[in-house]
């Protein structure tokens, strides 16, 4: 780390927590190895559908540390080493804060006015990525680094800290960083909540060449650079992603890989992170280039809607403003990006502002989404079978204060009663932790009890 930043972390950071910060040492001796330091063993490989080919890409890996400055990333030794074997995006942005907002959007389109990191289940009516790419029989897995079991929906899961021996277990997973887990119409699908892996499983999947043709990938809470720093995250890289640029099962000669970050970690500037796009698919002449367009995170779903011709949220993925297209792909797929103005780029540091179902000062109900737009990808607007098409934009009720009626939002799960964790997890699953079972009996008994309390209430 550079001295002008220790010196700051110094002054914020109380010297007893600074002390306690463990350095980088890996999970597993290669990352492809399977490790004791996870909890489940993988259970076999994926079995994915026949490849899709894509426009400019037959792979998209997604990989998001978290809340660190454009500029801090751009000083550290992983990234000015990657910056030169792929494209910079300079001007790409998160769209919130905190983090769980902006891995629900880039999944869904929309953070729905979430302004917290609490425990959510975004009813079925709502679509996702998913949808889009299981109509074009497109294989997708989110790889969850310290995931206990796949598709495991508990808020956190506390493991023995392989960092540190004598230190007691620690929380390496948690459900906020996990975009498709928060979403109901991906959980209650038994094959969707099946894709939810761990490293263990990421690592048989690599070997057997299985690593599908969309994939969000989450490193635990030290290794993203969330409960450590960014020089933690670039060991992390070094060990972990540099290796498997290599490996044609990982990187193959059509993977795109986009490394990018939930968030800034400086609320009071505007919310930009350091982004880089890597991986055979980016063309050799644009190595060690900078692309200064306006995206967001958004960009990411119109990217692969463009890359696959497929189908759009009508959400903010279809929002021309603030989900330009990766420009190599754009000129591939011939999308027309739309130039915004550096002072035209909207404030996207600001929290719990906006009207929406996830916001219980502000609450209106989740809406149906702009049916007759048109995204990146030119195909229809995905419509789930139980969405209320008359519940539009134009006639939403007007936003109601819960916070003042003593209720929280419908989607919000409260409850602390506990479910047995899973079996044979050794150190554990965190006294306290919220525990779901795979069905989510207790939450959904939770959830109709507090939207019982709502339509009293309304
Ligand atoms: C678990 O992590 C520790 C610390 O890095 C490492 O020494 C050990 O080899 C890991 N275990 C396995 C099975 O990879
Ligand atoms: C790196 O740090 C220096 C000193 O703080 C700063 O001037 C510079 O803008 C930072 N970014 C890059 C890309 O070097
Ligand atoms: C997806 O796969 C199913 C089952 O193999 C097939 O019936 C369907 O036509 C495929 N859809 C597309 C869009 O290829
Ligand atoms: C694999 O299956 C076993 C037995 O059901 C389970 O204990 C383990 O947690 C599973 N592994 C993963 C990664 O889900
Ligand atoms: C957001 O960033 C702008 C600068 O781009 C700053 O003026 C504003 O105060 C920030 N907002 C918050 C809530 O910190
Ligand atoms: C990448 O670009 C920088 C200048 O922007 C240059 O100093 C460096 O040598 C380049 N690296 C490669 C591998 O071309
Ligand atoms: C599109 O995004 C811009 C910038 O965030 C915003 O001002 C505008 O309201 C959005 N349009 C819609 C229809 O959501
Ligand atoms: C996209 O195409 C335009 C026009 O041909 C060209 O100027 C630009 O360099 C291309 N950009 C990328 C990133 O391929
Ligand atoms: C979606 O489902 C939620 C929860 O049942 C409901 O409150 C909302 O009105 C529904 N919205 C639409 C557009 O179907
Ligand atoms: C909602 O109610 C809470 C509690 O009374 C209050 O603190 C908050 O300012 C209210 N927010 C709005 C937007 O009315
Ligand atoms: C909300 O709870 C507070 C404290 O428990 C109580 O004083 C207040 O009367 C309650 N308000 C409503 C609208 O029930
Ligand atoms: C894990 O979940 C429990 C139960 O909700 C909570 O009390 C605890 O703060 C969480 N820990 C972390 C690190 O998120």
């Amino acid at each position: 780390m550079f001295a002008h930043k220790l010196s700051a972390l110094a002054a914020l950071v109380p010297a007893v927590l600074a002390a306690q910060a463990p350095a980088f040492a890996p999970a597993a001796v290669v990352p492809t190895a399977a490790s004791n330091n996870y909890t489940g063993v993988s259970n076999g490989t994926l079995s994915n559908s026949p490849v899709v080919s894509g426009k400019a890409f037959d792979r998209f890996i997604q990989i998001w540390l978290e809340n660190t400055d454009y500029d801090d990333a751009a000083n550290t030794s992983a990234f000015m080493a990657l910056k030169e074997q792929g494209i910079l995006l300079s001007n790409y942005y998160a769209v919130t804060h905190p983090s769980e907002p902006n891995y629900a959007a880039v999944v869904g389109g929309d953070f729905w006015a979430m302004g917290d990191d609490n425990y959510y289940q975004i009813p079925s009516n709502i679509s996702t990525v998913v949808d889009l790419l299981e109509a074009k029989n497109i294989s997708w897995a989110a790889y969850m680094e310290n995931l206990p079991t796949d598709g495991y929906q508990g808020f956190n899961y506390t493991s023995a800290n392989y960092l540190n021996s004598s230190a007691p277990p620690y929380t390496f997973y948690v459900r906020k960083h996990n975009p498709t887990i928060l979403y109901d119409s991906v959980t209650t699908v038994p094959s969707r909540l099946a894709r939810h892996r761990n490293f263990n499983d990421f690592a048989a999947d690599v070997n057997a060449s299985a690593i599908p043709q969309w994939s969000f990938i989450t490193p635990n809470m030290e290794d993203d650079g969330h409960d450590s720093s960014i020089d933690f995250a670039s060991d992390w890289l070094q060990f972990w992603l540099t290796p498997l640029l290599t490996d044609p099962n990982f990187n193959d000669d059509k993977t795109l890989i986009v490394l990018t970050f939930d968030e800034n970690d400086s609320y009071n500037i505007n919310n930009r992170v350091y982004t880089l796009l890597l991986g055979n698919a980016v063309p050799t002449n644009l190595h060690n280039t900078t692309d200064p367009t306006f995206y967001t995170h958004f960009s990411a779903l119109s990217t692969v809607q463009a890359n696959w011709a497929l189908g759009s949220l009508g959400r903010q993925d279809t929002n021309k403003t603030v989900s330009n297209v990766f420009a190599f792909v754009a000129n591939a797929t011939g999308y027309q990006n739309l130039d915004v103005a550096e002072a035209d780029i909207p404030l996207t540091n600001l929290t719990g502002v906006y009207n929406g179902p996830l916001n219980p000062n502000q609450y209106v109900p989740f809406l149906a989404p702009n049916m007759s737009a048109v995204g990146a990808g030119g195909g229809p607007v995905f419509v789930a079978s139980n969405l209320d098409q008359s519940l539009t934009t134009a006639n939403a009720p007007a936003p109601v204060n819960l916070t003042a009626l003593n209720e929280t939002v419908p989607s919000e799960v409260t409850t602390t009663a506990s479910a047995p964790g899973p079996s044979g997890s050794g150190s554990g699953s965190g006294s306290g932790a919220v525990h779901v079972s795979a069905m989510g009996t207790a939450s959904a008994i939770a959830f109709a009890g507090v939207l019982a309390a709502l339509c009293m209430t309304l």
